[in-house]
């Protein structure tokens, strides 16, 4: 089998280390960079990546220039979180007959806000013949693929639960920016109504995906608003520094209710200075299910993985708009990526 050829479709804080990630596989080859951002346009993609080796990769914000040129099997896409945003760029990924792995937040389960867009990338990626997914460490595992797998031992099941609770220190600063680190409290509540911070995208799309897995007809989805979480003590990494007092990032809840009762309930806290960090599922049913995974996985480092990982499975996957919940089960594509295809 040749080297899969894939596309990077924005090179931010995700799509830089995913694709030097990607530059130590064997079996792939980057045959293209894309992004709109003016410092990265026209610069070659080792510039971007902070090495000193030139790749011969410039970065161009005409995808279908790229797209002519690069004969891809796949695109590795992370732009921005909100499906309306992403759609007319996948759109254009599915014309030119390339499969879509992207860590756009709302993608990961688009039948819970979009379900129009949904059916439309479904049927134009049939039409293409290939495969689109969503997907990251949450939305896209912790929080709901983990869950569901760990229903799988259970004969009922009355209630779950799911709780991350993740220091921002360690985390990129385009996540440091979203959770509000450093802001003062009436900063962070105008930004939190403009909307120029968003929170955690996600916890109504891992509900949502859940609930289908389970065939749980629910009532409704319920998200709190986001609340700041105050740093009570100063702490600086290498990005952000918050003095007590301060922001230091945020906690989130939301709840699938069934017949009245909270039967999915998902837990997120994100800040800057976190004692304990851990991911939790509780599963109330026959039998119970406790499983906590502590300290809680990396979130930027899983989600390169994940990304990573199912480059094989998207390609191999029956064509169409796929989620996790799809997908067999998951496992590390470990060593030649042309060794997991077939
Ligand atoms: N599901 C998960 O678990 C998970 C995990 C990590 C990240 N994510 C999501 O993945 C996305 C990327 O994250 P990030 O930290 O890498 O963000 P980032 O650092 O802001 O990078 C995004 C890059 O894409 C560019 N871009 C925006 N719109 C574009 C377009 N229409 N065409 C081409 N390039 C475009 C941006 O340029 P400008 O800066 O000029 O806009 C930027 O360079 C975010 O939405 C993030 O929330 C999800």
């Amino acid at each position: 089998m040749e080297n899969v050829r894939i596309v990077l479709y924005g090179v931010g804080a995700m799509g830089a280390r995913i694709a030097k990630s990607l530059l130590k596989k064997k079996g792939v080859e980057i045959v293209g960079a894309i992004d709109i951002d003016k410092g990265k346009v026209g610069k070659d993609l080792g510039e971007i990546l902070g090495t000193d080796q030139q790749l011969g990769i410039k970065v161009s914000n005409n995808p279908e220039d790229v797209f002519s040129k690069a004969n891809a099997d796949i695109v590795v896409h992370s732009t921005t979180s909100f499906l309306k945003q992403t759609y007319p760029q996948i759109v254009a990924v599915i014309k030119h007959g390339v499969n879509v792995v992207s860590t756009c937040e709302e993608l990961s389960y688009p039948y819970a806000t979009e379900p129009e867009l949904a059916e439309k990338l479904d049927k134009l990626a049939r039409e293409h013949s290939v495969t689109v997914l969503g997907t990251g460490i949450n939305p896209g595992f912790l929080m709901d693929t983990l869950v569901i797998t760990l229903t799988s031992v259970c004969q009922e099941i009355e209630q779950i639960k799911a709780t991350r609770v993740m220091n921002a220190a360690t985390r990129r600063v385009p996540f440091q920016k979203k959770i509000g680190a450093g802001l003062n409290i009436n900063e962070f509540k105008e930004r939190i109504e403009t909307k120029t911070i968003t929170g955690h995208v996600g916890l109504t799309q891992s509900i949502a995906m859940i609930a289908n897995a389970l065939k749980w007809k629910l009532d409704k989805i319920e998200a709190d608003p986001v609340e700041p979480v105050i740093a009570e003590t100063h702490v600086e990494s290498e990005a952000v520094k918050v003095r007590p007092g301060q922001v230091a990032g945020l906690k989130q809840c939301a709840r699938g209710i069934k017949e009245e009762k909270e039967v999915i309930s998902l837990d997120f806290q994100a800040y800057v200075g976190a004692r304990e960090e851990y991911d939790a599922i509780i599963i109330k049913g026959v039998p119970n299910v406790h499983e906590k995974i502590a300290p809680c996985i990396h979130g930027d480092s899983g989600t390169v993985a994940i990304v990573v990982n199912l480059i094989p499975t998207v390609m191999n996957a029956t064509p169409g708009l796929v989620t996790m919940k799809d997908l067999s089960v998951l496992s590390a594509a470990l060593g030649d990526m042309r060794d997991h295809f077939g």
